[in-house]
């Protein structure tokens, strides 16, 4: 194990929250949210401005990590966010040390592990940008990444998101590809987390829809479903507007 120092960005002051990015983006996708309190949005590992490491891929070392950044800052407990893989790790921190946590947001991700058939494919992903590099990978994912609004009429955030996509490395999307793709089921762990919990889709989301952000809410004792209209899988991006808006009245309820 070679703990890897996150960097982080970070902003306000008050209640920390910790915003955990999509794949293959980075910490800059959480930029435009106006957000109340403490914000605290790393970099994982191999993306941004944060070394890779080399530990084999698992989303418990993105976890662990995040933990590590808890202890740097000293931050006992915190309101804890994901969107997609950032989702994904916040369900590993909860299996590992859920006394961190004291509210919980989703965005966008599923607690389901792969199918046999996303696993390949993401192996696939993996063998790929190692053999030939990223230049294709933002053609690829955008159509998925992105709602049909956004991909039909916003091309400033069609291009933000395609730059996002071309500044991550070859090595860091296979290793993350590979660490998704071992990614266990973690409807166990939502329903163990207790805690106020938000869990927000975009309606457009075609890689984590609706119901399955429906199911997550369901599985949560606490948990609450918002659902962002004209919104894609990158439902902060798209529309941070209401994003922010709708984790900023969580947070305000939830303490
Ligand atoms: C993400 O946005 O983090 C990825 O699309 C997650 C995934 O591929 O499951």
């Amino acid at each position: 194990m070679s703990r890897v120092e996150l960097a982080y960005e970070e902003r306000g002051t008050g209640r920390p929250l910790v915003l955990l990015h999509a794949f293959p983006l980075s910490s800059a996708m959480w930029a435009g949210l106006s957000m109340r309190g403490r914000v605290i949005a790393p970099d994982q590992r191999g993306f941004g401005a944060s070394a890779l490491g080399e530990d084999a891929p698992s989303l418990g070392e993105c976890a662990d990590d995040v933990l590590a950044l808890l202890d740097r800052l000293g931050l006992d407990r915190v309101a804890l966010g994901g969107l997609s893989m950032g989702g994904y790790v916040a369900m590993e921190l909860l299996r590992r040390a859920p006394e961190r946590v004291a509210a919980l947001l989703l965005a966008d991700t599923k607690a389901q592990a792969d199918t046999a058939e996303q696993r390949e494919g993401r192996l696939r992903t993996a063998e790929t940008v190692e053999r030939e590099g990223t230049a294709q990978l933002a053609d690829t994912m955008l159509p998925a990444l992105l709602g049909r609004t956004a991909l039909e009429a916003r091309p400033e955030v069609v291009d933000r998101v395609r730059r996002w996509v071309g500044a991550a490395t070859p090595a860091t999307v296979a290793w993350a590809s590979r660490a998704m793709a071992a990614r266990p089921d973690a409807f166990e762990v939502l329903r163990a987390t207790d805690v106020p919990a938000l869990v927000i889709v975009g309606d457009q989301d075609v890689l984590s829809p609706v119901a399955l952000a429906r199911e997550m809410a369901d599985a949560l004792p606490q948990g609450r479903l918002l659902v962002v209209p004209e919104a894609g899988h990158l439902s902060a991006v798209e529309d941070p507007e209401a994003f922010g808006a709708g984790v900023n009245d969580f947070l305000a309820s939830a303490f």
